[in-house]
């Protein structure tokens, strides 16, 4: 269960309350650190979810939950600022949107051989043809709009609710995908809980770089995959490489990516993710090196994963033992 807080509204009271049971979490604003603090009334929407992230990092009753949460209130932080610009043609996510050319493929093709979309509906025009899938971490639905066009029944989670609205707002323009895509102010560990080994498909594009507890991420993403499914990671190596390409030129010397973004600390080696994937009896079918042409502004795939990469895993039906 997700936990929300409120802040009263009588300013004066500055009371922190859990929407679920009502209750006041004994939080007080004065007492936040002066960074989660409204510097002006005008800025009380966001400062209200602001609270919330910390209201939920402090509350004792929540703590064991904490240690085992992929949420990282910092990281969304950065993601809530942004998240009226997942649309914005040349704004600052169009080299996620460009980097549908691969990704897109790489999940269509992928259940293609992997077996699990049916052969009828691969030679159509919906090649995912009522497949479930996930998206973890969709944002503002960049990748489930164009999932669910290909006849995937797509559940987009991401926990900041704001990106979860511009997603739901967005989808409903186009009658094409009406009732296709369901959108949730979710995690995976939350998700895991409801519906263990029920999707076809999960995928999580540049999202493992920017969550906390990776294991757990990890973990949970492959439990709800059922056996013979796929999961479908896109993210960014730690290497001196990526540090000069994905922070220092891509952030602060080309700004094709909002600077602060990303932190290198938080991108993970492909050995390691493959090695997480595989203790839990997965897979790798794929593992491919992506490169971004500033120039042209587009990706296209490399053998050298070290900087940004895809890797597609399937979780076997059987436990292999080596
Ligand atoms: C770089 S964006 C990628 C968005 C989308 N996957 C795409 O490629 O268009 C990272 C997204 O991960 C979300 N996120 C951050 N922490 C997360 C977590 N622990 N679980 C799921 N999503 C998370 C952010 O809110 C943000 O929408």
């Amino acid at each position: 269960m997700q936990m929300k807080f409120l802040k009263k509204s009588n300013q004066s009271m500055q009371t922190i309350i859990c929407q679920h049971c009502q209750r006041n979490t004994g939080h007080q604003l004065s007492t936040l650190p002066k960074v989660y603090r409204p510097s002006s009334v005008n800025t009380a929407k966001n400062i209200q979810t602001i609270i919330c992230q910390q209201a939920t990092k402090l509350s004792t009753t929540n703590y064991t939950r904490q240690m085992s949460s992929t949420i990282n209130p910092e990281e969304l932080q950065k993601f809530r600022l942004l998240s009226q610009k997942w649309w914005d043609s040349r704004g600052d996510f169009a080299v996620l949107r460009a980097m549908n050319s691969l990704r897109i493929p790489l999940v269509r093709d992928g259940l293609k051989h992997t077996g699990i979309a049916s052969l009828k509906a691969t030679l159509g025009p919906k090649p995912l043809d009522g497949l479930k899938i996930l998206d973890v971490g969709c944002g503002g639905g960049l990748l489930c709009e164009p999932l669910a066009r290909l006849g995937a029944i797509v559940t987009g989670i991401d926990p900041l609710q704001e990106n979860i609205e511009v997603a739901k707002q967005h989808s409903a323009q186009d009658p094409q995908i009406s009732g296709q895509i369901t959108y949730l102010v979710s995690s995976v560990e939350e998700q895991v809980q409801n519906q263990p080994s029920y999707y076809d498909a999960v995928v999580a594009s540049e999202v493992v770089e920017h969550v906390d507890n990776v294991e757990v991420f990890i973990s949970s993403a492959v439990d709800l995959v059922k056996k013979g499914g796929s999961l479908f990671f896109t993210t960014v190596n730690r290497t001196w490489l990526s540090y000069v390409l994905a922070i220092c030129i891509a952030e602060w010397g080309l700004r094709i990516v909002p600077r602060g973004t990303h932190e290198w600390s938080k991108f993970i080696p492909p050995v390691n993710l493959k090695e997480q994937l595989e203790s839990k009896n997965c897979h790798i079918q794929l593992l491919h090196g992506m490169c971004y042409n500033p120039v042209t502004r587009k990706w296209s795939w490399i053998t050298d994963s070290s900087v940004n990469y895809a890797l597609h895993a399937v979780k076997l039906n059987e436990t292999h033992t080596t």
